[in-house]
């Protein structure tokens, strides 16, 4: 058991890059840390069709974080979304922009970012929109 405690404590400390945290669980070392100044950066591919304070093509995303999908009262959302019941926050904004249509068949948005890191930045940044 010991050894079972110092193998994985070995791996926790592998993954984090600023060094080894005491006491911290496995599954919180092993999120990606986003960066919002690189996500707003990268901010930069969903501007074709968002913007941070006015409906576009797609709706506007101050406070996304938090909201429930589908729920600015002024943009036409597609019913799937509308429906969907789902609730932004980092895990289904993850699986939101890996895939919009596997999240939400149904959907009117087809952007991905395939990259995780790019997906953790973008999000630390949609969650500094208060
Ligand atoms: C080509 C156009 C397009 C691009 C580029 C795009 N989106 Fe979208 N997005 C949409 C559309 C259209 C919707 C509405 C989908 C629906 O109603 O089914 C949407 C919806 C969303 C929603 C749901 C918001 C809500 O109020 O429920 C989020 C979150 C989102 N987009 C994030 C992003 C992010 C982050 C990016 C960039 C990484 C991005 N989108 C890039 C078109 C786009």
């Amino acid at each position: 058991m010991k050894r079972d405690a110092f193998v994985s404590g070995v791996v926790a400390c592998a993954i984090v890059a600023g060094g080894c945290v005491a006491g911290a669980t496995l599954a919180a070392v092993t999120a990606l840390q986003g960066d919002p100044n690189r996500g707003r950066t990268l901010y930069q591919g969903c501007t074709g069709c968002h913007s941070v304070d006015d409906n576009d093509l797609g709706p506007r995303h101050r406070g996304v974080v938090g909201r429930r999908a589908g729920s600015i009262q002024d943009y036409s959302y597609s019913p799937a979304l509308k429906n969907s019941g789902l609730t932004w926050d980092e895990a289904t904004l993850d699986r939101w922009l890996t895939n919009p249509t596997a999240l939400v068949p149904g959907t009117k948005m087809f952007f991905k970012l395939d990259a995780a890191q790019d997906r953790a930045d973008v999000i630390s940044y949609l969650a500094s929109l208060k």
